[in-house]
């Protein structure tokens, strides 16, 4: 639709419909207008799967890996193609704008989305998120950046105000969501926090640069309830308040234009915004939407889920060429680890959706097998004793009898206005129905093992629990937060300790009153009692050392790793550490494999021969796993996050707010730019990540000088020196300038007069500063050898100067560093900035690389 039609639909609309427009019409929906042809817009979380307007176990979705995942892959094309199953899924649910992708940074290790933001690098992100928006936008489905900016941390995150630099927040937190409107990103989501003073709904960044400077031409859509106030958000570039139907502009802001407070050509440009948005997803009237297509996404989402476990997945170590295992030399293998068999697949919080299956490493690794060796199982570990929701494993609905559990609504008298069978004991949405007054969940359990159980009762409000028909908690538990994932998703849990005997089925019920806004999550969870820790470490220990491998799957709990809430610790919890120890001494054959979306330290980590990071790596789990183990796919992860030895070298670990402000105090030097400041030797550097092959870096070409905003490319010639077929991404860094004082610096030309180089604008140069400025991807065969070319955005030496609010290239000489992480860059060259660009291409030996 061009400008003009939608200028035409705009006149159609007197002020009470514009208004209307721009609060939702429920939690999931905007409102229709029959009078333009528009019907509502259906938004769903994102960013692992697509959740769809219920928040019920039974519509189930594809997980692919998390984002830090998917990140690790530094591969586009395939982040595109999960882009394209993501608008395949939203398509089938009905979904037309994708809450995703989420832009914000891997700051600190603590945060507790770190699962759900892609690195702690901006350019990684940055095309990582493009190529994202770019797959779920051809598909014909809005992406949502989100959360525009500077939310990096959980902690208060309704409140806090984030301080921070102009130039940081141009160079690295606003940088990822340039590109993905530079990618053409429909939507944009602003943030629940604060900047620089001002709450991200009414802030200033969404005028400039946002739609400004960047041109972005979608609306802006709060976060869910970040629209508080009304006349601040009104005025400032927010465009829809999310959800509704209640919010300040649904309630005040057709009178606030009336009294003139707001202006109408604000209104106007907030409804042709979205508008846009309603043409581009196929919402307004009866034009199809130009889609690309899917069908090869369609016919085989697992396996692009299973191809993209392996690409993300991050070889650490891998001493003496342990991996990949050969199944024709093993006859058994001994598989330890609750996580083995209870994989996490995904985060918590918004993100989360359900699969219809999910295959757990134990699985996938049996499946591998196929007989061939014998699969013994291990926990290795009592159980945590943390409640989790029932499940259908041991559960039954005592109406039906089927697996499961029994969900009724019940009014003020205790009648029953609604009863269904459910899969789990977490109901998080039940159904709404006008006079229920309580939510019940009933069920029969049949424990597997004699002692105290813990059963539990999630959700705000009043609760009661009853065991075989005796009261065993009863209370109220007023709210405590304002947060939406803690009030609705992840409400705490109370619970009591209950003796229960093997194989004698009981009914358990939890009772929770809808006292209004008490959130609307209630769950019914067990734990087992507590075992004997030292008896399931020697289990452990004896399966490992009777075995020919020992497979360990250790990582974080739904507790560490959630919206909503920040971690407080790096250490793996429950005594993993001493069964990794325990393991690998007892097996010289012991792969490790992290199951976590975050960093966690890894003390043993010059203990174990074999170290590989799954993240958090979607339903496909187990298979992807074992194609990496028994070397059908190489591990195609680079770290996409530094990650730390111990939690004391960190250098920007704080999420915690101080008097309400969180001050980034370390300016651009985040992630492997602040580990190289502070001196501090990591674990593992951003970038890291071994194949199963090897490859020496023999050169660097690169132009000798390149102009002020000319993007360059430099060649790396490497060589495959292993004996397999490998893929290598290629990694570019750039030093500081060291400047040359007799040309001035040049400035965008938009900008006002460049400023005299050294006068005011360059900082010292800081010898151990660089930053990632290009990379790619090269594939060889064993002896073969390849040039990488990295084209370098001419962007990438500039800075943004905070005096002068614009780009400035300082010319002088930049060092050039490749290799393969930002702790292992074997190659250097240089490369001189002049202000003007040089009147031929620049010089470069590339006759010499071929
Ligand atoms: C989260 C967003 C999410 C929204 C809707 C908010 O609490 O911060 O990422 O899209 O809820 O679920």
């Amino acid at each position: 639709m061009t400008e003009e039609e939608i200028g035409h639909l705009l006149e159609k609309l007197d002020l009470r419909q514009k208004v209307r427009l721009l609060t939702g019409a429920s939690n999931w929906r905007t409102h229709p207008e029959p009078a333009l042809g528009l019907r509502a817009l259906t938004f769903s979380d994102g960013p692992a799967g697509v959740r769809g307007v219920a928040w019920d176990e039974r519509d189930t979705s594809l997980v692919l890996p998390s984002p830090s995942a998917l990140a690790a892959s530094w591969d586009e094309e395939l982040v595109t193609e999960l882009g394209g199953l993501l608008a395949e899924e939203a398509r089938r649910k009905g979904v037309d704008v994708l809450l995703a992708p989420t832009l914000n940074l891997h700051r600190s290790p603590l945060g507790g989305r770190h699962f759900e933001c892609f690195s702690e690098d901006p350019l990684l992100t940055g095309r990582t998120g493009a190529a994202l928006v770019r797959g779920i936008q051809g598909g014909g489905v809005a992406a949502t950046a989100k959360h525009f900016v500077a939310n990096d941390a959980e902690t208060d995150r309704l409140t806090v105000d984030v301080r921070v630099d102009e130039r940081t927040l141009r160079e690295v937190y606003l940088a990822p969501f340039e590109a993905a409107v530079e990618a053409g990103a429909w939507a944009v989501m602003s943030a629940y926090n604060r900047v620089n003073g001002y709450t991200m709904a009414a802030g200033p960044l969404l005028t400039e640069p946002l739609k400004g400077e960047w041109g972005f031409s979608g609306p802006v859509v709060s976060d869910w309830g970040a629209v508080r106030s009304l006349l601040d958000t009104a005025r400032a570039a927010q465009d829809l308040a999310m959800p509704g139907p209640e919010s300040p502009w649904a309630d005040g802001l057709f009178a606030a234009v009336q009294q003139g407070l707001v202006p109408v050509a604000r209104i106007d440009d907030k409804v042709r915004r979205l508008l846009r948005l309603a043409d581009r997803v196929g919402a307004l009237g009866e034009r199809p939407v130009a889609r690309r297509p899917l069908a090869a996404v369609a016919a085989d989402g697992r396996g692009l889920l299973r191809r993209a476990v392996a690409a993300g997945t991050v070889l650490l170590r891998n001493e003496g060429g342990l991996l990949p295992l050969d199944p024709a030399r093993l006859r058994s293998v001994a598989v330890i680890g609750p996580h083995a068999t209870a994989v996490r697949i995904q985060g918590g919080g918004s993100a989360e959706v359900f699969p219809a299956s999910v295959v757990p490493p134990l699985a996938g690794i049996t499946a591998a097998l196929d007989g061939s060796a014998e699969v013994t199982y291990v926990p290795g570990l009592p159980p945590d004793g943390r409640p989790r929701p029932l499940d259908r494993s041991w559960t039954r609905d005592p109406r039906d009898g089927e697996p499961g559990v029994l969900v009724r609504l019940l009014d003020a008298d205790g009648t029953e206005l609604h009863a269904e069978h459910r899969l789990s004991g977490r109901i998080v949405e039940p159904a709404r129905l006008p006079g229920a007054e309580t939510v019940e969940i009933r069920a029969l359990i049949r424990p597997d093992r004699d002692g105290d159980w813990t059963l539990a009762v999630g959700g705000w409000g009043p609760v009661t629990l009853s065991v075989a028909g005796r009261t065993v908690l009863n209370g109220t538990f007023p709210l405590d937060s304002d947060d939406p994932t803690r009030v609705h998703v992840a409400p705490p849990y109370r619970s009591v300790r209950v003796g229960l005997t093997a194989g004698t089925e009981v009914e358990v019920v939890a009772r929770r009153g809808l006292a209004p806004g008490t959130g609307v999550a209630t769950v019914l969870a067990a734990a087992p009692p507590p075992g004997d820790p030292a008896a399931e470490l020697a289990a452990a220990v004896a399966a490992a050392r009777d075995a020919d491998a020992a497979v360990v799957v250790v990582g974080t709990t739904e507790e560490s790793e959630s919206e909503g809430r920040d971690r407080d610790s790096l250490a793996l919890p429950d005594g993993q550490d001493a069964l990794v120890r325990a393991v690998a001494r007892a097996n010289p054959r012991t792969v490790v494999i992290l199951n976590a979306g975050a960093p966690v330290t890894l003390p043993w980590r010059a203990e174990v021969p074999a170290l590989l990071l799954a993240w958090f790596p979607g339903q496909e789990a187990g298979d992807g796993l074992a194609d990496v183990l028994f070397g059908h796919t190489e591990p195609g992860g680079r770290l996409p996050t530094t990650w730390a030895a111990a939690r004391e070298d960190v250098p920007v670990l704080r999420t915690r707010p101080e008097e309400n402000s969180l001050v980034y105090a370390e300016g651009p030097y985040v992630g492997y730019r602040a580990w190289l400041r502070s001196g501090a030797t990591p674990a593992y550097w951003f970038g890291h990540g071994l194949g199963y092959t090897t490859w020496s870096y023999d050169a660097l070409e690169a132009p000798d000088r390149v102009g002020a905003g000319e993007p360059f490319d430099v060649r790396i010639r490497l060589r495959n020196t292993g004996t397999r077929r490998g893929r290598e991404v290629v990694q570019l860094y750039l030093s500081e300038p060291e400047p040359s004082q007799a040309e001035p610096s040049q400035a965008e030309s938009s900008g006002p007069e460049p400023s005299k180089a050294g006068s005011s604008g360059p900082e010292p140069v800081d010898p151990s500063a660089r930053r990632l400025v290009g990379y790619t991807a090269v594939v060889a065969e064993p002896g073969e050898e390849v040039v990488a070319v990295v084209r370098v955005d001419g962007r990438a030496p500039a800075r943004w100067s905070t005096e002068r609010h614009r780009w400035e290239w300082t010319p002088g000489n930049y060092a050039l560093y490749g290799g393969r992480s930002a702790g292992d860059l074997p190659l250097g060259g240089t490369i001189t900035l002049s202000v003007t660009p040089p009147r031929s291409p620049g010089p470069t030996t590339e006759s010499a690389l071929h």
